[in-house]
């Protein structure tokens, strides 16, 4: 028998009312786990924590909830609904809340809502380091696909010989969405066309062909290609990347190899988990922090 005392916690639909209450606890939760770990914090302060939340809270792409215990918000997840596979997260817990049984309610309601609107399969993207979240996951479903390095800096190669990279415009789409359906075996056309009114989104061409495309060279964005070449030119040609870092396929050794000659650094380690549909990809990818 547990010994923990589960609160009453009742799980509503988030607004955007919610997201500078849901911002702080998400940025307390990944600072006290990270502080715990000796890693850098994914979020730099409450107001980025909550601008992300207040972004994915009003997006109809996105069916996002919160839990409330005595009255109070303690925690919030999100469902990103905007292709043939759902991402899940950011979810967190109130630090003084954890490990009472508050984030296996905020899977299971956003679980329960995809099984309802049925996506050919879910995903997400964990902290490696993270003993609780990986077993909250396994114990609901999800297996692991994928070990990802998040690396950040600046590539010392700018350009890649052949490769042209240009920003993403409305005319890409078909050609990205192909590309998408070739290496993924599925299109994230919603998040790419989100990507390019945000003026995020790039596309790499090479022999008159767009051969890759990224909504963003950040945590939050991912990026398709059809070889190392092509995938190395996007991210030559990234000044930054936001967030954290991109997340590179650790089992992509040669990629992975390419951008440590680069001089970027490793930040922390992740996995991404899966339940449903998943496709080993035919092509270079990075995930988001979503999938
Ligand atoms: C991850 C997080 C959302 C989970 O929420 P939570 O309310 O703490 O988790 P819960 O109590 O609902 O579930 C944790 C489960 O893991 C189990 N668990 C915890 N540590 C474990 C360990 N070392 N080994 C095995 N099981 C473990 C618990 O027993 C519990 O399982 P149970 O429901 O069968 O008892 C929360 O801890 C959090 O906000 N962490 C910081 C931010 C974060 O990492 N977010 C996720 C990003 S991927």
């Amino acid at each position: 028998m547990s010994s923990k005392s589960e609160p009453q916690v009742v799980i509503r639909t988030a607004t955007a009312a919610d997201s500078a209450i849901c911002g702080g606890i998400c940025y307390q939760a990944f600072l006290k786990l990270s502080a715990t770990h000796g890693f850098p914090c994914d979020f730099p302060g409450p107001e980025a924590a909550a601008g992300i939340l207040s972004m994915l809270f009003s997006n109809p792409g996105f069916y996002c909830v919160v839990a409330e215990s005595g009255g109070h918000v303690v925690g919030s997840n999100c469902l990103d609904e905007r292709s043939l596979i759902a991402g899940i997260g950011p979810i967190t817990v109130d630090p003084h809340t954890q490990n009472l049984g508050v984030g296996r309610k905020l899977m299971q309601a956003v679980m329960e809502r995809a099984r309802e609107s049925r996506p050919a399969g879910m995903r997400l993207v964990q902290a490696a380091y993270h003993n609780r979240s990986l077993s909250l996951y396994t114990t609901l479903g999800f297996d692991v696909r994928e070990p990802l390095s998040c690396v950040q800096g600046r590539p010392l190669e700018r350009n890649v010989p052949d490769c042209v990279v240009r920003p993403a415009r409305g005319s890409d789409l078909d050609a990205c969405n192909a590309l998408s359906l070739r290496v993924h075996g599925f299109e994230r056309g919603t998040e790419l066309a989100d990507a390019i009114q945000q003026k995020t989104a790039s596309v790499v061409e090479r022999g008159g062909r767009i051969t890759g495309f990224a909504t963003a060279l950040a945590f939050f964005g991912h990026a398709t290609a059809e070889s190392n070449l092509d995938m190395q030119s996007l991210i030559a040609s990234a000044e930054s990347f936001g967030g954290p870092g991109i997340l590179v396929p650790s089992r992509n050794s040669a990629l992975l190899r390419w951008c440590l000659a680069n001089g970027l650094r490793v930040v922390e380690p992740m996995t991404l988990m899966s339940v449903g549909l998943y496709n080993e990809p035919a092509g270079a990818w990075l995930p988001s922090v979503s999938f």
